[in-house]
């Protein structure tokens, strides 16, 4: 397996191109399948998820172009509902079908995700909801087998607002005989996205963004294109590689508004963050002496769990104590051992971390776990005394376009060596 090898202490400056976000292009491209005919998405992220969302849609029946990041799909002959074990356990979000096979086809059978590194991630929301649309779910052999007539609208609740679980609803509801009401549904950017496509394809949605989304159904939806928005998670791990190497960076093709809560917090622990929105600009410089800050993960807008394994590496180095509480997963400190071998002073009590600023962190052999803990190591060997070596990088391919690239451009002293 391959490794990444960096030697910390490098400021890092210039500019770096924002990708399209990866937690938009899945729901997206997995969305074509509601439509028969050539859809066109652009600024689609190169990276691991994607190419197993696409090997799933062909698997499933749908014809696909690829151009670098314009994707071309066409789900005229969409016909086989099965989506097997060993895609699933390979990216969870393959679940997002689910919504549009049962909305075209009548009829699904996907296998259950399994739990992640980050928690269970069950999927009874999503069941739950696709019930009161009057779906039969059947759940046996470790497969979610869903069956239905006609799919009809209905008034749903989600517990939690849930993301996938909303997008999932969402898809299906545009084909649905009458209106489904979504309330507590998730309001992350990417779900905005996704009914930005849905809406281009006819359907009729209103309050995507809110915690109330109404989906008026419709008899079909026609293909159309599209441009992948940016991602706000990358755009945010970019800012604090500027932060905690004290370098000075502008991110391109970002969406300052999507990142403010992050933002708002970089710049309580020090961090210079002008915003540009005329050309999705923000520059970073990174301050000379970090303070600690608490942080609390909460749905969007709050502060997103999808930051809090790379905030903390920043936190590392603040002077004093941070606590860090997560609260949407269970288990999302994997990271958190590993940095304690790189000199982190950290004690993790349940769902809270408390972080004691060091002054240096040291370079050391570290293991990545999961896609947003490997991204934290990552900004930790940036700035550590020596030289880290980080195993498993298949984590950062899932979620991160060329992110070896993308640091090096900005000086860092970082190559991936093939295993
Ligand atoms: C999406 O996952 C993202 N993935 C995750 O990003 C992100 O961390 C998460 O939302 C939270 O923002 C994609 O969009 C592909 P949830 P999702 O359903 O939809 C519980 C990354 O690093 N829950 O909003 O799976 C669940 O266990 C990934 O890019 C249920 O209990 O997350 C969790 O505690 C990691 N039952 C909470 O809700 C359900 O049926 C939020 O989960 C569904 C969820």
């Amino acid at each position: 397996m391959d490794k990444i090898v960096l030697k910390g202490g490098k400021k890092l400056e210039g500019e770096v191109k924002i990708s399209g976000a990866k937690n938009a292009a899945l729901p997206i491209l997995a969305a074509l399948l509601l439509t028969e005919g050539w859809n066109s998405i652009s600024n689609v992220p190169q990276l691991g998820d994607i190419s197993t969302i696409l090997k799933l849609l062909h698997e499933l029946g749908a014809e696909i172009s690829e151009d670098k990041k314009d994707i071309r799909v066409n789900a005229r002959n969409l016909r086989n509902p099965e989506v097997p074990y060993d895609l699933v356990k390979t990216m969870r979000a393959s679940i997002l079908v689910l919504g549009p096979l049962v909305a075209r086809l009548k009829r699904a059978k996907v296998s259950l995700p399994g739990g992640c590194a980050i928690g269970a991630r069950p999927i009874n929301l999503h069941l739950k909801a696709f019930e009161n649309m009057g779906v039969k779910i059947n759940i046996e052999h470790g497969y979610v087998e869903a069956k239905v007539k006609r799919l009809k609208g209905a008034r749903i609740y989600f517990d939690i607002p849930t993301v996938t679980g909303t997008e999932n609803i969402m898809m299906a509801a545009c084909l649905a005989d009458g209106t489904t009401i979504l309330e507590n549904a998730a309001k992350e950017p990417e779900v905005v996205d996704l009914a930005t496509v849905l809406s281009k394809m006819g359907a009729k949605i209103h309050g995507a963004g809110t915690d109330v989304i109404m989906i008026e159904g419709v008899e079909t939806l026609k293909p159309m294109e599209h441009q992948i928005m940016p991602d706000r998670i990358e755009a945010c791990t970019y800012m604090v590689a500027a932060g905690i190497t004290g370098g000075k960076v502008k991110l391109l093709n970002c969406n300052p508004s999507h990142c403010q809560a992050v933002v708002d917090k970089l710049q309580e622990i020090g961090l210079e963050v002008s915003t540009y929105n005329h050309d999705g600009g923000v520059l970073i410089a990174g301050g000379s002496d970090l303070k600690a800050t608490d942080i609390k993960t909460h749905p969007y807008p709050g502060f997103p769990t999808d930051m809090q394994a790379q905030i903390m590496s920043l936190l590392c180095l603040s002077q004093g104590s941070s606590i860090i509480t997560e609260t949407i997963f269970e288990n999302r400190f994997m990271h958190v051992a590993e940095l304690k071998r790189m000199g982190a002073d950290i004690t993790v009590q349940g769902n809270t971390a408390v972080v004691k600023g060091v002054e240096k962190l040291s370079g050391a052999q570290v293991m990545a776990t999961d896609l947003r803990a490997s991204a934290s190591l990552v900004l930790a060997g940036l700035a550590a005394e020596g030289v880290t070596e980080i195993s498993r990088v298949y984590h950062l391919d899932r979620g991160y376009e060329d992110l070896i690239g993308k640091l090096f451009n900005l000086g860092a002293d970082i190559e991936r060596l093939k295993a």
